[in-house]
């Protein structure tokens, strides 16, 4: 796993979050649905009108294709902090959702990004990120398919691994730990009283 703390969030109080996602086979699927439970926010998935395979992530990848997505029917811009979930493809972030954040236009608050992601060199990612956003994540986290299978069980062949619901238990601990780093809550002496 590899966790990235890169800027502090902006906001104080408690921030309004967004969970946007994209996922081909299933893996951040899985992981979004769950950070929302923990979260209870609001989610969106980034979906295609064509049909993704192997092939065509390999032709985006090789001609720096930007595909087709379909509509986000939310006001991004109400949101204090995005939360962008999506595999990692070649060292790149999944380009579906590479579209969706160039279509922000830079208008972003705070963001962190999350991929449950083979465990390749993915160092490119961060740049990228900056590239698209014209701004640091709160937090860059990297969740492994080797960090969610219990330990002695390492596999190589990583990419092809489909995530169960109760791998999911085992990041428990790093989930709550990004909750805790990137939104922030109302202090109890801050409430106002009755
Ligand atoms: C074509 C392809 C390229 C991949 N490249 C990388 C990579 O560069 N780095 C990495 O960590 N994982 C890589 N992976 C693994 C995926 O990120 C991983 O399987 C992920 O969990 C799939 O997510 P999804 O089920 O949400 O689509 C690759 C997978 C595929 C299919």
């Amino acid at each position: 796993m590899l966790t990235l703390f890169v800027d502090k969030p902006k906001q104080s109080s408690l921030m309004k979050t967004l969970i946007v996602y994209y996922s081909f086979s299933g893996n951040n699927e899985l992981l979004a649905k769950k950070l929302q439970a923990l979260l209870n926010c609001q989610i969106v998935k980034i979906s295609e009108p064509k049909r993704r395979t192997g092939l065509t992530i390999m032709l985006d990848l090789l001609f720096k294709r930007n595909p087709k997505i379909g509509p986000v029917n939310l006001l991004v811009s109400e949101y204090d902090h995005l939360i962008f979930i999506a595999p990692i493809w070649a060292g790149r972030i999944a380009t579906p959702l590479k579209v969706f954040i160039k279509s922000l236009d830079k208008n972003i608050t705070n963001y962190s990004f999350i991929s449950l992601c083979g465990g390749s060199d993915n160092r490119k990612v961060l740049s990228e990120l900056v590239y698209l956003t014209g701004k640091k994540p709160l937090k860059l986290l990297e969740v492994t398919v080797n960090d969610l299978l219990p330990a002695g069980t390492a596999i190589k062949q990583t990419s092809f691994y489909k995530v169960k619901e109760e791998d999911l238990l085992r990041i428990e601990d790093i989930l709550h730990h990004f909750i805790r780093q990137t939104v922030p809550v109302i202090a109890p002496s801050a409430k106002t009283k009755n």
